[in-house]
């Protein structure tokens, strides 16, 4: 949490004295707004298993199915774009609490639903929902908890993803039995409820947010419900200081480039995205968003049957391969929450971006070569593994780490935006692209994306490990060779 130190001092923020009490409710807290997560994962593997069947039901044609899956990551991209006009001006929690209503409308109709259409719309607006959460809970996440465990409940995110995937394939698995595609996709319903009843009754505003709206006594309520009155005083104290500096810095810039992106109790608007000073920070996040969708994750994820299948090996086990696979994915991100804190997330990353360069290499030469399709399962498995341990959660961490305050939630929404975007355009032309050049070759298109994106982590993503906001900005205003007051590029003498 920001709190008001200077960029060159080593502790934590006063927060970090948090008692183990206060560490307790805030883990109890970043569980239910992962709860999100968990949908996003849930949304995006159930429909895998219900649509063999819903196929035969509503007779769809295989652009019809592709439709159904697809709506999906447009419906995302949708909500994730519009997402900072809901949970600026209403607060995280309420933001939260309305996705939770979608998610069950979306439910609802998709279980109720009557022919190929309804579906359709159904699953648009169960995107809306994924796409704004999984924008919203990483904002979330970053603004409640204390900064040594910050990169920790962030991963949680991650964390009820790969739960989310694994516990669709699961239920797939349960109702496959009786054909039931409305049973599958009606337990979705479950954990919506969860986040609606979490947002209502359990969940604290963002002190972040209510700091950036005015709302003083909130947040310093917040505050002392963690630690105690003296170290909210204290906080609060801090906060002002800070906020009068970069009112003045910020003020200054807005007179010099004609802009005005506050406004007041209402909060910042979109255009905050254009302040130089947020340059870095978007450019960090809406690259590492293309890079986690261009590295080609999601093929292995939503094709691995069908790769599987095209090695030779039978497609009986296609189900038994998913929960293979959605099993390691979970495994390796419980690593990755393990480390985060204590590693630090350039190193992390650094592994993963490596090791998934030579897998995906290798995978390819499998495919070219013509190797057993035993080999090619293990390229494979230790991909997902090396994405797991460090691109997969340690993208979303860094959205919810890398915007100043008063551009996190448009910052992360478009970082989100891109992600759903790619994620699109990959899952739409993977098939045709491996079919026109070859299995083989398309992963070394991947494999070279990795490559580059181990180029752009070296290069422009700084640690934010133990750092406060504050901190972050200026450790990223300073990888871009950024003037530390307006932001703008330094001149030469000065870098
Ligand atoms: C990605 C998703 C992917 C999932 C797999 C997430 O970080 O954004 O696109 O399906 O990881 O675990």
């Amino acid at each position: 949490m920001a709190q008001g130190h200077s960029a060159s001092d080593e502790s934590q923020g006063p927060l970090d004295e948090v008692p183990e009490e206060g560490l307790r409710k805030v883990r109890r807290w970043c569980v239910i707004i992962a709860v999100g997560g968990f949908l996003f994962g849930f949304d995006t593997g159930v429909i895998s298993g219900a649509l063999l069947f819903i196929k035969t039901d509503f007779s769809l044609s295989p652009f019809e199915q592709g439709s159904v899956v697809s709506i999906l990551l447009l419906g995302a991209l949708a909500g994730a774009l519009g997402v900072g006009r809901i949970s600026e001006p209403l607060g995280r929690r309420k933001a939260l609490g309305l996705q939770g209503v979608v998610f069950l409308v979306g439910t609802a109709i998709a279980v109720f639903a009557t022919g190929y259409w309804m579906l359709v719309i159904a699953r648009f607006i169960l995107g809306l929902a994924v796409g704004a959460a999984s924008a919203t809970v990483p904002v979330y996440l970053s603004e409640v908890a204390p900064t040594a465990i910050r990169g920790r409940m962030l991963t949680l995110n991650q964390l009820l993803i790969t739960v989310g995937i694994l516990v669709a394939y699961f239920t797939n698995l349960a109702f496959s039995a009786i054909e039931g595609w409305r049973e599958m996709i009606g337990v979705g319903a479950i954990p919506a409820f969860v986040l609606l009843a979490g947002a209502l009754w359990f969940l604290p505003e963002s002190p972040e947010w209510q700091l950036t709206h005015g709302r003083e006594d909130e947040a310093r309520k917040f505050f002392a419900s963690i630690s105690d009155e003296e170290t909210a005083d204290r906080v609060i104290a801090e906060r002002r200081h800070g906020a009068q500096g970069e009112q003045d810095s910020s003020s200054a810039q807005a007179s010099s480039s004609g802009q005005d992106s506050s406004s007041g109790d209402e909060g910042p608007d979109w255009r905050v995205l254009l302040a130089a000073r947020v340059r870095p920070a978007l450019i960090v996040g809406l690259t590492l968003a293309a890079i986690q969708q261009f590295g080609g994750i999601n093929t292995i994820i939503y094709y691995a049957p069908s790769i599987i299948q095209s090695t030779g090996l039978s497609a009986s086990n296609a189900i038994f391969y998913s929960i293979a696979i959605g099993v390691i994915n979970l495994v390796m991100t419980i690593v990755a929450n393990r480390l985060i804190d204590r590693s630090g997330r350039r190193k992390l990353l650094i592994v993963s971006l490596s090791g998934m360069t030579v897998m995906l290499a290798l995978l390819g030469l499998s495919f070219v070569v013509g190797w057993s399709p035993v080999i090619s399962l293990v390229f494979m498995v230790i991909y997902i593994a090396a994405f797991a341990v460090g691109l997969g959660p340690i993208f979303w961490t860094l959205v919810g780490e890398i915007f100043p305050s008063d551009a996190r939630s448009y910052g992360s929404g478009v970082s989100t935006a891109v992600n759903w975007g790619s994620n699109f355009f990959v899952s739409l032309v993977f098939l045709s692209i491996a079919n026109a050049i070859g299995q083989g070759q398309t992963f070394w298109i991947f494999a070279v994306v990795c490559a580059f994106g181990l180029w752009f982590i070296g290069r422009y993503v700084p640690e934010t490990k133990d750092r406060d906001f504050e901190e972050v900005d200026a450790a990223l205003l300073k990888r871009f060779h950024r003037d530390p007051e307006t932001g703008e590029k330094a001149k030469s003498g000065q870098r």
